[in-house]
Order: C-alpha cells, then structure tokens, then sequence
C-alpha cells in the first residue's frame, strides 16, 4: 500500500507545495473508491447486457426513452448510496493550502461537491440535473421520480414545450457544455500544477486538458493505479488508488509546512 514515503508521493507533494493554481482533473476512477463503477466497467445486473457507449447516447434515448431513462434512475440510486472517500476530503483540505484549487471532472455523480469542493467544473454535467430533449430546457429535479425498483421508467415530459426529459449529463457524440468547456481550458492553461485522478484519458476532448497544462509549463501529476493514456504527458506518477494516495499527498504535503 501507497505511504506518505513513498518517492512519486514526495515528489508530487513538493510540487504541490510550490503550486499557485492547482487544477485537479477527475474521471470515474475517482469515485471507484466509494464503490462506484468506473464508466468501463462491466455493467452489472439487469444492464449488464447493455453497452454503455451505447446507452449513454441521444439515438438511444430516442428509439427507448424508458430504457435509458430506467438506467439513469439505477445510476441515480447506486450514486446517492456512495459516500466520499478520505480521497474526496484531502481535495477539500488542499483548498485550504494552496491558493487556487478548482476540481474538473468528467464524472456525472456529484461527489466532489458532496464532498464540500467549492470549486467544480461538471465537463459531462450531472445526473441530479435535467432538461428536455427537444430544447433543453431546465426541469426540476425535485419532479423527477428515481423508483427503488429496477428497470426501466418513462421520462416525465418538458413542462414548456412536451418534450421527454433527459439527465442533463453529456452524451456521446455530444458537444461539452460551453461555459464548463471555456472554464476547464482556462483554467488549465494557467495553472501551475495538475493533477489527474482516475482517468483512462481515452474519451476527448477532455483528455486534452493535462497536454494543454503541460504545454502552459504546469507540472502534470496522475494519480492511477494503472498506465493510462495520460501518462505520458505526466511529469510524476503515483501509480495507486485515489482513496490512498490523495490522503498520502495531503499528509506528506502538510508534514513539510508551506515556505
Ligand atoms: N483510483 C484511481 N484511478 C482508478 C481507480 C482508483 N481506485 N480504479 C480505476 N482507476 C482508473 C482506471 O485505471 C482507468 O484509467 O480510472 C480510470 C477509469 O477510466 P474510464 O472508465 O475510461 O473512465 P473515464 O476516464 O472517466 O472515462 C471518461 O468517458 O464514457 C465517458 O462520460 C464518460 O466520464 C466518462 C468519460
């Protein structure tokens, strides 16, 4: 198991000590932690038949509205069940230590903000929003059922213009939102110090935002149990889970008090 001694965790945390702006970017292997499935996981249960690239998409939602609708309520479920891991809590406490810290990440499950992170870029939205299909209009999540049984479950319909309500989340084939998008490439040209947790890196374009740091001159550290395609890109590596090695980086960082 990962220690605070541990030589990748010195080395990221004398980075981190030395950090300005720090941009922690986040992907489904952040939140495997508190036991939910990375995104390439197997699916399990009733969708373990089922492709998530190919749920996860408008065709989908389209050709069966209850199908797509019914696996969203089951994410909804098994992500209200999670709980933040210590990895979630050594971000909120690395707020407190370096001046800028904002969190991007591509996950849909809303713990980072559970977490008390007070700066967080949804890039794939967020399964607790909706909108229509049709023209995107807000719909109130408080009028979106989540049944405890499984299977699927007919949208609710768009109280402006009738429209099938849709998780406001990013399908593929989709644009990023634009506000999230203009942030999240901002702020990663201009930090001095990224880190990237638990992502595969294989789904653009945000899997950009490490080379787009690292060519503004930030320092790039990943944090994967596995190679990933970012390694490359990344100065330093903590090759461990991020329930252990984020707690690590926070004690070795506070061990060795800010200059
Ligand atoms: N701690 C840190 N990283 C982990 C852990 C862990 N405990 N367990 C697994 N990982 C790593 C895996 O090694 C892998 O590199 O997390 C990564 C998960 O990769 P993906 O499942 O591809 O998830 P992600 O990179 O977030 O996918 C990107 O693709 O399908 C879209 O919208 C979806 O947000 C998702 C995006």
């Amino acid at each position: 198991m990962l220690k605070t001694a541990d030589a990748t965790v010195q080395a990221a945390a004398r980075a981190l000590r030395a950090a300005r702006c720090l941009v922690v970017t986040t992907g489904a292997g952040m939140s495997r932690d508190s036991g939910i499935a990375t995104f390439r996981d197997a699916l399990t249960g009733l969708w373990a038949r089922y492709d998530p690239e190919e749920l996860a998409t408008e065709a989908a939602f389209r050709h069966n509205p209850a199908r797509v609708f019914g696996w969203y309520a089951w994410r909804r479920r098994l992500v209200r069940a999670a709980v933040p891991h210590a990895g979630y809590h050594a971000l909120v406490a690395l707020e407190r230590i370096v001046p800028e810290l904002v969190v991007v990440t591509q996950n849909v499950d809303g713990l980072h903000r559970r977490a008390g992170s007070t700066r967080v870029v949804e890039l794939h939205g967020s399964l607790e929003r909706f909108s229509c299909l049709a023209a995107r209009h807000p719909f109130p999540p408080d009028q979106v059922a989540t049944p405890e049984a499984d299977g699927e479950c007919e949208p609710p319909r768009c109280l402006r213009c009738d429209a099938p309500v849709r998780p406001d989340v990013v399908w593929f084939g989709e644009t990023l939102p634009q506000e999230a998008s203009a942030a999240a490439w901002d702020w990663s040209a201009r930090c001095d110090a990224m880190l990237v947790v638990g992502t595969s890196g294989l789904v653009q374009p945000a899997a950009q935002l490490p080379l787009v740091a690292r060519g503004a001159g930030a320092v790039v550290i990943e944090v994967n149990p596995e190679p990933s395609a970012i390694s490359p890109a990344a100065h330093i590596t903590c090759r461990g889970p991020a329930g252990v090695v984020l707690p690590a980086l926070l004690v070795a960082l506070t061990e060795g008090e800010r200059p």
